[in-house]
């Protein structure tokens, strides 16, 4: 379905977008890809989407991203983290836009749309004008018109951004249940990950650190539990703690702690907690997930910038 090799992306102001990427997905696959901001996600989805003149080689669908490209692209639908519309025409309107840019056939069209609006829970909305939904509703009307043509490849940057609980649910339903082709999207909710990947895709700094099914990544970690004890404490007596081993995380507010199921150091480690002056409030026992599974590879929250995007702040 798609291959992409030695990848390698610099934007015009020397950033390195991505560096010697290789992906592929064949029909079936799920991949999603997590990295903290600025790790190169959206940039990998624009190239897969034919979408960058990069280094290395994509080929999508069969062609080489460099030469037919608009078949390509007939075939895909690529749902940028920014939805942009229309804000003054109706949902239904922004929609069929995007059939007749497909060159559906009008009546095909509107069953096609009528089914997506009803499945996104956009139905009673889709006469009024885009300018007044919300930030989840535009993004789905965003799926909505990204799926209109029935493509082969859903390549999705953080589509479940905003999103309510519900509709979360039937975004994720909707993908398992897309067996004709394959999907590639970011995201860094963990949940959302374990639920929808047939593979996880690792990225760093614009490279691939680690790639794998949910549970094969998960299986690296030797701990069982994850233990979260909330707290107040001084930065100082933070630092001291951070030396324990068995500590992997110190925020203002909680302690994580990586343990056995059976959690037999739990005691001794609330135990040092009070000796050094902090007070707990609560204690939660977890499983660990995919955002444990890339601290432990790679020594970085999911939820701090790369040091490439770092470095471009300062
Ligand atoms: N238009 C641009 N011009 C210059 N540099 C860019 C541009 N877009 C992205 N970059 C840089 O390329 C790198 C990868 O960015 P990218 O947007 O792909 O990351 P990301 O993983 O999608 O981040 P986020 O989680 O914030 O969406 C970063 O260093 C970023 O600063
Ligand atoms: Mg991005």
């Amino acid at each position: 379905m798609f291959k992409i090799n030695s990848l390698s992306y610099k934007y015009l102001s020397g950033r390195e977008g991505l560096r010697d990427v290789c992906m592929e997905g064949v029909a079936g696959d799920r991949i999603v890809l997590m990295g903290p901001n600025g790790s190169g996600k959206t940039t990998l989805l624009s190239a897969l989407a034919t979408e960058l003149n990069s280094k290395g080689s994509v080929e999508v669908l069969g062609h080489s991203a460099d030469e037919n490209l608009q078949e390509v692209r007939r075939r895909i639908a690529f749902a940028g983290d920014r939805p942009v519309h229309l804000e003054e025409l109706s949902g239904i309107e922004n929609a069929q836009l995007f059939a007749d840019l497909y060159g559906l056939e009008r009546q095909y069209a509107e069953s096609v749309l009528d089914n997506l609006f009803t499945r996104f829970g956009l139905s009673k909305v889709k006469h009024f004008p885009v300018s007044s939904y919300s930030h989840g509703m535009k993004k789905k009307l965003q799926l909505v018109e990204g799926f209109v043509h029935s493509p082969e490849l859903l390549i999705l940057d953080e589509p479940t951004l905003g999103l309510d609980p519900l509709s979360l649910e039937e975004f994720i339903d909707f993908i398992v249940q897309f067996k004709k082709g394959c999907v590639v999207m970011a995201t860094n909710d963990p949940l959302v990950a374990t639920k929808v990947a047939t593979s996880v895709v690792f990225l760093m700094d614009g490279s691939v650190v680690a790639k794998g099914s949910p549970q094969e990544l998960l299986d690296q970690l030797d701990e069982e539990v994850k233990v979260e004890i909330w707290t107040s404490g001084s930065e100082q007596k933070i630092t001291s703690l951070e030396s324990d081993g068995m500590v992997a995380r110190v925020s203002p507010d909680k302690i994580v702690a990586n343990m056995p199921s059976d959690v037999a150091p739990l005691p001794e480690l609330m135990k040092t907690i009070l000796r050094a002056g902090f007070e707990i409030s609560r204690v939660e026992i977890a499983r660990p997930d995919l955002s444990d599974v890339f601290l432990m590879l790679t020594g970085r929250s999911l939820t701090e910038e790369s040091a490439v995007a770092r470095e471009q702040l300062t």
